[in-house]
């Protein structure tokens, strides 16, 4: 069924907690129930969420907010080592990690506790503790909001990078995802390199996918904070890629900064490390502050606007920049 609404209220589709309406607000369930809205055409701007948890609002969206409800996963193909499965884009992400752990298809469970939906999952190529969503997708199915064609992108057209994809490039703004398949696997083999998480599943009784999923949680609520408690939308900014020669010059004057060899040849630094050497940590200005156990992550203390948090968010970079020359990007993404 579609659902349509005038002057809806936003504050369910952001996890910052910022008290917006969309002018107009639109939720399918079904591939033809979009391509019957495409059609029939609405007010633009538009902007289609998932759980909204990547998302700052500076003001009421006076355009089309569309959601999706498809739902579903479905069985494409099994094998002895492998499944192949086709999920609606508007399940919510854990609550696809949970079912997929609990069917014993292991990929998934360092994912586990993302907020988001599966949408997103593609769009955003959503990662933690050492795994990509990328690497598990397949195929992404994606109906085209100019002329309601479908068009379906194989896993090496979606060009997944780190928090990147096609569909925030040149494909931006163009699709709506309807459907992500994903490759999982039937035998074990899992990823335990980041931190410490391997000794924590071993004292936790052995690798199982149940047991990453229950140590990835714990760590993720010891270190981010609940948006149902507190606004965010996970970390800030993304870590900086910066060239081999400048990473090496930082080292040289910082010699505890965290930093990582890339696939490119550049070097990937840590932005909360940087953000708290800037001193930044557990500070507050009037409603927003940046998180005391994690320095990526601005909160919404309550009643922020995205004005207010962008103008926070806008001097931590510039102190950033001033301090180590290293300028921050956004993973979050503004919306005007
Ligand atoms: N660190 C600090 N200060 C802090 C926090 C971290 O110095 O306040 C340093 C430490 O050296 C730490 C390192 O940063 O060892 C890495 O910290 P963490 O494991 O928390 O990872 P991150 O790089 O800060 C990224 C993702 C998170 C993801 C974690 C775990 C980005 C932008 N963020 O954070 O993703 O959960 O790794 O894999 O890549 C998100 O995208 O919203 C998100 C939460």
């Amino acid at each position: 069924m579609i659902r349509r609404y005038k002057s809806h209220s936003l504050l369910p589709y952001n996890t910052f907690g910022i008290d917006v309406n969309a002018a107009n607000f639109i939720e399918f369930e079904s591939e033809n129930e979009l391509i019957q809205l495409i059609k029939e055409g609405f007010d633009s701007p538009v902007l289609v969420v998932g759980g909204g948890s990547n998302l700052l609002f500076m003001d009421n969206y006076k355009g089309t907010v569309l959601h999706s409800c498809i739902m579903g996963v479905e069985v494409i193909v099994e094998s002895s080592d492998n499944v192949f499965i086709r999920v609606g884009s508007g399940m919510k992400w854990d609550d696809l990690v949970a079912y997929t752990i609990e069917k014993g298809w292991q990929g998934l469970e360092n994912l586990s506790a993302i907020p988001g939906e599966v949408g997103a999952s593609a769009v955003q190529n959503v990662g933690a503790y050492g795994v990509e969503a990328g690497e598990l997708i397949e195929r992404v199915d994606t109906i085209s909001l100019i002329d309601g064609t479908k068009r379906c992108f194989s896993q090496s057209e979606c060009r997944f990078s780190y928090r990147n994809s096609i569909f925030k490039e040149e494909e931006f703004g163009k699709n709506v995802v309807t459907y992500v398949t994903y490759r999982l696997r039937k035998k074990p083999e899992f990823r335990l390199t980041y931190g410490n998480l391997r000794q924590r599943v071993d004292e936790l009784g052995g690798v199982t996918p149940q047991n990453i999923s229950s140590i990835v949680r714990d760590i993720r609520s010891s270190k981010l904070p609940d948006p149902v408690e507190l606004g965010n939308a996970g970390s800030f900014f993304v870590n900086p890629v910066v060239s081999k020669e400048l990473a090496q010059a930082l080292v040289e004057n910082y010699p505890s900064m965290p930093h990582y060899n890339t696939h490119d040849g550049r070097m990937k630094l840590s932005a909360a490390w940087l953000i708290e050497q800037c001193g930044w940590r557990g500070e507050r200005v009037g409603n927003v502050g940046v998180y005391e156990k994690q320095a990526l992550v601005i909160v919404n203390y309550g009643g922020a606007t995205g004005k207010e948090i962008m103008a926070f968010a806008d001097t931590v970079c510039e102190s950033v920049k001033n301090k180590f020359g290293v300028l921050l990007n956004r993973e979050v993404n503004i919306i005007m």
